[in-house]
């Protein structure tokens, strides 16, 4: 399967106490409330799913899907609704769910988009931050793991649609960019 192009950045353990944490600090923050998570397809459906199971408030689901274009490692900035919600977000209590925060253009432009749906609030909850690659300012409201700039797989993140399944987030080294996909 190719290990010896992958380093483990961030093991099962460590991944399943942050995401404990991150649910534990959402309860808190929701208590009261039903809040809508918004999964951003395909990428943040591990995630997601951890972080569901771990909430002591109920919660309900809908996913959106954008496209960054761009290659397989960079967006250029132009994002498009390749799948939409399901339903109005209007007076919900929305949860953006996304396993990544990059050059910020992806989700700068579907926080813009959704918070013209008048959500009763809007908030981002992102596993993974590459603070160092910003190319607009960009805060998510909780963060997973701050990471350098390297290219990451695993836990729902690909190359190419490869390695999601991984269940941990690991560094792809640079000779696989080099190889066919
Ligand atoms: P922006 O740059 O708009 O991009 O913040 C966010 C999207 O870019 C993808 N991305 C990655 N995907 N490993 C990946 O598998 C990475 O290291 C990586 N960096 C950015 C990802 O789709 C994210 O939603
Ligand atoms: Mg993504």
């Amino acid at each position: 399967m190719g290990q010896d192009k992958l380093e483990v950045l961030l093991s099962r353990s460590v991944i399943e106490r942050r995401v404990w944490e991150l649910a534990a600090q959402i309860s808190r923050d929701y208590e009261g409330e039903e809040p809508l998570l918004v999964g951003v397809l395909k990428g943040s459906f591990v995630f997601l799913a951890d972080l569901v199971r771990n909430l002591s408030v109920p919660c309900r689901l809908d996913f959106v899907q954008v496209a960054s274009y761009g290659s397989a490692t960079k967006t250029c900035g132009e994002v498009a609704m390749v799948k939409d919600l399901g339903g109005p977000i209007c007076g919900c209590h929305v949860l953006i769910v996304e396993d990544i925060v990059d050059t910020g253009l992806t989700l700068s432009w579907l926080v813009k988009l959704l918070g013209s749906r008048q959500p009763a609030s809007l908030r981002v909850c992102a596993l993974l931050d590459k603070k160092d690659r910003r190319v607009v300012p960009f805060e998510a409201d909780y963060v997973g793991f701050p990471i350098p700039d390297r290219f990451v797989v695993g836990y729902g993140l690909d190359y190419g649609e490869k390695y999601r399944f991984l269940p941990e987030v690991c560094v792809l080294r640079e000779a696989a960019f080099q190889e066919d996909i």
